[in-house]
């Protein structure tokens, strides 16, 4: 149950645009992206870092359009990538590789080999058998890659655990002990050049303890670092800033004071630093377009189904993340309780449980705020529904950034088993 109701106010334009004639013209379900807000962001981030040398990469995960990649490299970002399809995104769009760190648990040498093939700045590594991947692949190349150690410092995000990753328990990154063992043998490394630590504890972080905390952990071993003769060139601070969700209860953090955070707790660092947030650039500047199909009186419940389903936007179902969801009409009507679900043939495909907002008919336009991360960069064609288009907003005017998946695109790849052989 979706708890006592604020009611969030319709949303008839975003960035200038007419939704209700933009839903008319492309159609939905549509994710339609302001490209002001994504600015208003950029801006608001590179203000609060003045003075300090920082690059920003944009986690590309969050949104990997290619528009909104190149509205990143336009303004001069770096990015984030964690597979080769992101490598290629990236460069796609204009980021410079000067600009580019590769994180991940999991990177393949083929993977490694093209990042160093393009030259990207660094490589974040998780474990000892990465470094040692990479020490080969490099060699191979007769290259030198330059890497930094992402450091657990075993701190507790204060979010949803399946996007925690600072716990020891977590998969990433290697404890503090580890990480002293890998720069005291570093002379070892013949293609590596290991002078950069990397820290990310996890996303839709929206307290600034856990930041302060693990940064003060990673200076702490910056200075013993420095201390034992070891070159610290970079500090990647990671992702994780949290945003508003929920219009009324919660509030995205605001850049002065993370950067705030890691003035204080980085404070005489000479090196560079790296930011790497996702969400917060994107997130609420997106929204996902759906009319409502039908009403449904259930015996208990009644269910408004929507065109958009767990396939254009899982976070709900994966996380029992809450996304406001408003009419784009505002037309007064007497309040309704619903729960929001989509088509797909399972009960997780639920947007919201007894949720209030204004009575709807069907063929009525809603908006899900909220969803410019994580939303078209996760969706799948589950249920064989073709991916949602998406449209860039600017000022008043929209550009088609990906149009809707024919049915054809989506089962390009398949065939019928005929042609057996023996592998
Ligand atoms: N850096 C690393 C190494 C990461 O793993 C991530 C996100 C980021 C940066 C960007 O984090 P952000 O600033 O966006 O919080 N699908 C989930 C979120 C998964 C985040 C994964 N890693 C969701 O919809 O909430």
């Amino acid at each position: 149950q979706d708890g006592p109701a604020f009611l969030p106010a319709p949303q008839p334009r975003f960035d200038g645009v007419d939704l209700q004639a933009l839903a008319a013209r492309l159609g939905t379900p549509l994710y339609a992206y302001s490209a002001n807000a994504i600015r208003q962001r950029i801006r608001e981030l590179q203000q609060a870092l003045h003075g300090l040398d920082a690059t920003v990469c944009y986690a590309v995960k969050a949104n990997s359009n290619r528009a909104i990649l190149e509205l990143m490299a336009t303004a001069g970002l770096g990015a984030d990538i964690v597979s080769a399809g992101e490598l290629r995104r990236a460069l796609d769009a204009g980021i410079p590789a000067a600009r580019i760190v590769f994180s991940g648990v999991g990177k393949t040498e083929q993977e490694i080999d093209a990042a160093l093939d393009a030259g990207i700045a660094r490589f974040n590594v998780e474990s000892l058998d990465e470094l040692r991947a990479i020490e080969r692949v490099a060699g191979a190349r007769g290259a030198t890659a330059r890497a930094a150690v992402r450091v657990n410092p075993d701190v507790d995000a204060l979010t949803h655990a399946k996007i925690s990753t600072g716990r020891a328990e977590n998969k990433f990154g290697v404890s503090i002990a580890e990480a002293r063992d890998w720069f005291a043998e570093r002379g070892q490394l013949r293609h590596v050049r290991l002078d950069g630590l990397h820290v990310h504890i996890g996303s839709q972080i929206l307290d600034l303890k856990p930041f302060r905390l693990a940064l003060h952990r990673v200076a702490a071993f910056w200075r013993e670092l420095v201390q034992a003769g070891h070159p610290v060139a970079s500090i990647d601070v990671g992702g994780g800033l949290g945003v508003r969700y929920r219009a009324g209860h919660d509030q995205a953090v605001a850049a002065a004071d993370y950067v705030g955070v890691i003035r204080e707790a980085l404070a005489g660092f000479d090196g560079r630093l790296l930011l790497e947030p996702g969400r917060w650039l994107v997130a609420e500047a997106g929204v996902l377009l759906t009319r409502v199909l039908r009403i449904k009186h259930g015996g208990e419940r009644d269910f408004l189904v929507l065109d958009a389903a767990m396939n254009d936007l899982q976070r709900p179902s994966l996380y029992d993340a809450w996304h406001d969801i408003v009419p784009a009409s505002t037309q007064t009507r007497p309040l309704a309780t619903y729960d929001i679900v989509g088509p797909v043939c399972e009960t997780g495909d639920t947007f919201a449980r007894g949720r209030t907002l204004r009575a709807c008919e069907p063929g009525d336009l809603l908006v899900i705020q909220g969803t410019g991360a994580y939303g078209a960069s996760m969706a799948s064609t589950y249920n064989s529904r073709p991916l949602a288009a998406e449209a860039l907003l600017d000022g008043g005017r929209y550009a088609l950034v990906r149009r809707r998946q024919s049915h054809q695109e989506m089962v390009a790849g398949e065939q019928s088993a005929q042609d057996w052989e023996t592998p």
